[in-house]
């Protein structure tokens, strides 16, 4: 149910490189809506896309101190397929945020063992964005440090939709008995089979919304509603969003003394 979490802000925290010492454990796969970069921008009587920019800033932020704290997974919502229907200047200018960023962050992600993937209907994106990604993906497919997972032209039913039509040509050739299928073979035809489950998600902006992200794997997740305005997320938020995570009690469905005696 990927519950696991690692001791390593610990480590870090001991090893005196600034963490702060009220983390006792981090969860494995962090997954965040990034919300209120058009608020952002509005609050400061600029164009939406100075909003993106703006957290484009925090995503790089994000990337390098969960690669510090050990955080195995992270997945950002970085464009939904909902997205395809805001004006198009918008739609074209978080494309080429996208190119910029993927064709300048690359030695990043080399230099700190990150691999990149993208999970979404990349078929709809421009060539260019397409190009950009699988290049990203290629160059860092052996990286073992971190996964930053990018949602992009993502969305959960769409996700879903797409792992049932796969499951039924299989069913239709004769390769597949649908009494067959469990919980744990479906999930293997979703996007990433491979990834375990967040264990937390963030969204910032005060939005408690889920927005059609991940609606499978965010089964169990700890959500943390954070106040803050994505191009203003910071370390020390970030920070207090894993203190929340530490501090909540996960029971997976199952009653306390459950727990307590496993
Ligand atoms: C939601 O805020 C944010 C998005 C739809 C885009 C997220 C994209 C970035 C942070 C840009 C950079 C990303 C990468 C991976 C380089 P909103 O526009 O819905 O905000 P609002 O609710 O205030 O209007």
């Amino acid at each position: 149910m990927g519950s696991e979490v690692t001791e390593s802000a610990v480590a870090v925290a001991e090893s005196g490189q600034g963490a702060r010492v009220s983390i006792k454990a981090v969860p494995r796969h962090v997954a965040i809506i990034m919300d209120g970069n058009g608020r952002w921008a509005k609050r400061r009587f600029l164009p939406r896309i100075e909003g993106h920019r703006n957290g484009a800033k925090s995503v790089r932020m994000l990337v390098e101190e969960c690669r510090r704290l050990g955080i195995r997974y992270l997945t950002l919502f970085a464009f939904s397929t909902e997205n395809w229907r805001r004006p198009q200047d918008e739609v074209g200018g978080l494309m080429s945020l996208f190119v910029q960023h993927l064709e300048s962050e690359l030695e990043l992600l080399l230099k700190n063992g990150i691999r990149l993937r993208a999970m979404g209907d990349t078929s709809r994106l421009p060539a260019a964005v397409r190009e950009m990604l699988r290049r990203n993906e290629e160059r860092t497919k052996d990286m073992t440090g971190m996964d930053l997972i990018l949602a992009v032209s993502y969305g959960g039913r769409d996700e879903l939709v797409q792992a049932a039509r796969k499951m039924a040509v299989a069913a239709k050739a004769g390769q597949l008995d649908p009494a067959s299928i469990t919980e744990e073979s479906f999930a293997q035809h979703l996007y990433l089979p491979d990834v375990p489950d967040p264990d937390l998600m963030i969204r910032t902006s005060d939005e408690t919304r889920i927005s059609n992200f991940l609606l499978w794997q965010l089964a169990y997740a700890e959500i943390v509603v954070s106040p803050v305005l994505w191009p203003d997320f910071s370390r020390d938020e970030f920070h207090r969003c894993l203190d929340v995570f530490a501090g909540r009690n996960r029971r997976f469905g199952l009653t306390q003394e459950q727990l307590q005696g496993a």
